[in-house]
């Protein structure tokens, strides 16, 4: 991610245990036991993998711990490597490349309350904040933590801790659509909450089109990798620059916003995941196939987030950049 460059800080594992079914959970800290860098709930770290691959994850644990980074990796047997290396390989007392702390996913400093919605791994940068809010005596939260099972469940324990366990609903659908949970009761009043959701695309895409009604600057997402990743249908499109005058070629597995870099065409960016809203563009000609969670209702067809969103099958575009 290149508007993301690292300073890369070697730490030492000094926690490597199993939080759930194919997730590890991490904790890292100074060789030397150096305060860390400070970080803000919802913040992320690079890492780099012992096979050499880079990764982003969230951090969970609360940010008054200057000692030790917590982080919890999904093992994702399909996925591109990452996740498994880390599972596979990483191990107590190992050494582990890390970036300085980074927020896409900031926590707003006051609010009538919070309502939170995890799904799966999504827990970990929401454990964060929920954890920062106990700290601070903050008790108008509420989270919702959507797995498949019990065993599917990471941070169990913590959660069901006395400051905590109040304010959480835990529910298992076994993978059944039929036992999903209704979200619509805790959606359908925003009263002046602020809402983070992080969770598999599925579950962002529903909550995002249930929360059309809430004002955009309180409904707060953070998208993994693997929600907004290439697909093998993917085609190849032009995107026209209309300032430039540039036509690009936006081949499969390449987002609009690598293609303009490549051809020496700069532009902000941040989560490069679709869901931080920085790279929000405005959109002049063609059909988009959205792919982040930031636009909503009529502002899908006026913008595009060139980080994540194509072009329609059959279609090229045309953006004022
Ligand atoms: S860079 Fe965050 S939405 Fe595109």
């Amino acid at each position: 991610m290149a508007s993301e460059s690292a300073q890369w800080r070697a730490l030492r594992v000094d926690v490597a245990e199993p939080a759930a079914t194919d997730i590890m959970r991490f904790v890292l800290r100074d060789p030397q036991g150096a305060v860390l860098p400070a970080f803000e709930a919802g913040a992320h770290l690079r890492v780099r993998t012992p096979g050499g691959f880079e990764r982003k994850y969230s951090l969970a644990n609360a940010p008054a711990d200057r000692q030790s980074y917590e982080i919890a990796v999904l093992r994702e047997g399909d996925g591109r490597g990452g996740s498994a290396d880390l599972v596979d390989h990483l191990r107590c007392g190992d050494l582990l490349d890390v970036s300085e702390p980074r927020n896409d996913f900031s926590l707003a400093k006051s609010a009538a309350g919070y309502l939170f919605i995890a799904g799966g791994i999504g827990i970990t940068p929401i454990l964060s904040m929920i954890r920062h809010l106990a700290s601070e005596g903050e008790a108008r939260f509420k989270l919702v933590y959507l797995t498949r099972s019990v065993a599917q469940t990471a941070f169990a324990r913590v959660l069901s801790e006395p400051a905590l366990a109040a304010r959480v609903t835990v529910h298992h659908d076994g993978g059944d659509p039929d036992e999903a949970f209704d979200l619509w009761p805790l959606l359908e009043r925003p009263g002046g909450r602020h809402l983070y959701c992080c969770g598999p695309a599925g579950l962002m895409n529903a909550v995002r089109d249930m929360t059309g009604h809430w004002p955009a600057s309180s409904v707060h997402f953070e998208a993994f990798a693997d929600a907004t990743a290439s697909r093998t249908t993917d085609e190849a499109f032009f995107v026209q620059l209309a300032r430039s005058g540039a036509r690009l070629e936006v081949p499969p597995g390449v987002s609009i916003l690598e293609a303009m870099r490549a051809a020496g065409h700069d532009c902000p960016s941040s989560c490069e995941s679709g869901s931080c809203g920085t790279c929000r563009t405005e959109l002049l000609d063609g059909e988009v196939d959205h792919r982040d969670f930031v636009l909503a209702g009529e502002e899908r067809t006026t913008h595009i987030m060139i980080c994540v969103s194509r072009a329609a099958t059959g279609s090229d575009l045309v953006i004022d950049r």
